[in-house]
């Protein structure tokens, strides 16, 4: 049933390690390859010797052996799945806070696939608060949480807080990975087109008017397009984010709210989902000095011009069967604005995220959005990762599409 799958299992110091070499054997019974990261305390619970015989591959433990490098991003980019079972109350708050001291935190940080965990401690650590807001944390970057049981404990004590059975590790593998590829086909043989990031709006040859945007949302959302098949085209513009080529994404870099235009207009037709994640820039200057401006007055002022809205001139040229995606960033009458743009920009859906919200907007790894559709529909989400954010909006999209 697991046949050609990859999982990577990370086992952590806990004295509920000895259910990861059964977990092992029947992953293997399963069809699975299977590779192991340990972490140096797990290796007082379970020896290497056992796990390397069991799951037939060397156990993986350090960042570098006898001068060579482990590379992290590959073993990351190999794994269909990610398991960490038992999860100690260490690791968790490694996970938590992204404290990179070992082998499997990197290969963790560096995982693009889906990552299980199954923690395992006693109970007044299961229940403490920091244990309760470090796994609340975990779940927000989009991590499962596979239920602990109740039964005998390593104190001798018994109560909640007991590594889930092997069997039911087993089930929820199976769970994440049919969820997973019944997702990665959806959107194969549909095109997207996505705008993220800034506009710099030049002044001179060294100024710009420009914004905080970070560009994670649209970046986000063309991943999730493209982890479903769709084929994805990302009008970038000057943003700190470094993207590897292998994204799969193809990236049109941009500087200026023109620019960005150019490129819309070129792309969209060609495209069955756009997606303006971009914070483009509402005024340029009337014009640009080609000469560095010197100060020479007390006041100076900069005669500025509208810019085009792009979103509103694909909203005029869309057709039938296009899905059209706008924002909205508001700090008043959130609702009615948003409501207000997707009618007078001809889009099937708005995403409205409010200043006023902790933790969403530009810069922040999270967001909280409200999707308006033009049917009238209105769908709130809770504050979440920026890539948990991006799946429920690309899930609206299909919904769209295959209606
Ligand atoms: N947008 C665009 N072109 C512009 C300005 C905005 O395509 N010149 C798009 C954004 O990418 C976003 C949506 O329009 O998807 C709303 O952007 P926002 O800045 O919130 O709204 P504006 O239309 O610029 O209105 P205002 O600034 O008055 O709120």
């Amino acid at each position: 049933m697991l046949k050609d799958k990859k999982i990577l299992l990370g086992i952590t110091g806990s004295i509920a390690a000895y259910k990861s070499l059964l977990l092992v054997r029947m992953l293997l019974k399963a069809g699975a390859e299977v590779r192991v990261i340990m972490t140096p305390s797990a290796k007082d619970f379970v020896t290497p010797l056992s796990v390397s015989t069991l799951s037939k591959n060397p156990v993986l433990e350090n960042l570098s052996e006898a001068g060579s490098w482990a590379n992290h991003v590959a073993l990351g980019n190999w794994a269909d799945l990610m398991l960490i079972a038992p999860l100690s109350c260490n690791t968790l708050s490694k996970m938590a806070n992204g404290l990179c001291d070992n082998l499997l935190i990197a290969v963790y940080l560096s995982a693009s696939c889906p990552v299980l965990v199954a923690p395992a401690m006693d109970e007044d650590m299961w229940k403490h608060p920091s244990t309760v807001a470090n796994l609340e944390r975990i779940k927000l970057f989009g991590n499962r949480i596979i239920p602990v049981g109740n039964g005998e404990l390593a104190s001798g004590l018994f109560g909640e807080g007991r590594m889930a059975e092997p069997e039911d590790i087993l089930d929820f593998i199976f769970q994440s990975l049919s969820e997973a590829s019944n997702l990665s086909g959806t959107l194969s043989g549909k095109k997207a087109l996505v705008t993220a990031g800034p506009t710099y709006e030049p002044i001179d040859p060294v100024r710009f008017i420009g914004n905080h945007s970070s560009g994670k949302m649209g970046i986000s959302i063309a991943r999730e397009l493209s982890n479903r098949g769709a084929k994805v085209k990302l009008v970038l513009g000057p943003t700190e984010i470094d993207l590897p080529e292998s994204t799969g994404l193809r990236i049109i870099r941009v500087q200026s709210a023109d620019q960005m235009y150019d490129a819309c207009i070129r792309e969209f037709p060609d495209s069955d989902i756009t997606v303006m994640a971009a914070a483009v820039a509402d005024y340029k200057p009337i014009s640009v000095s080609g000469l560095k401006i010197k100060k020479t007055a007390e006041d100076f002022s900069l005669k500025l011009t509208r810019t085009r809205d792009i979103l509103k001139s694909l909203g005029e040229i869309k057709k039938a069967g296009q899905v059209l995606v706008g924002f909205a960033l508001e700090n008043s009458n959130e609702k009615n604005y948003a409501l207000q743009k997707l009618r007078s920009k001809n889009a099937d859906m708005i995403v409205l995220n409010s200043l006023n919200d902790r933790g969403a907007g530009f810069g922040h790894d999270t967001n909280k959005i409200t999707v308006f559709e033009k049917e009238g529909a209105e769908t709130p989400f809770p504050l979440q990762d920026k890539q948990q954010v991006a799946k429920h909006i690309v899930d609206r999209i299909v919904n769209r599409l295959y209606a």
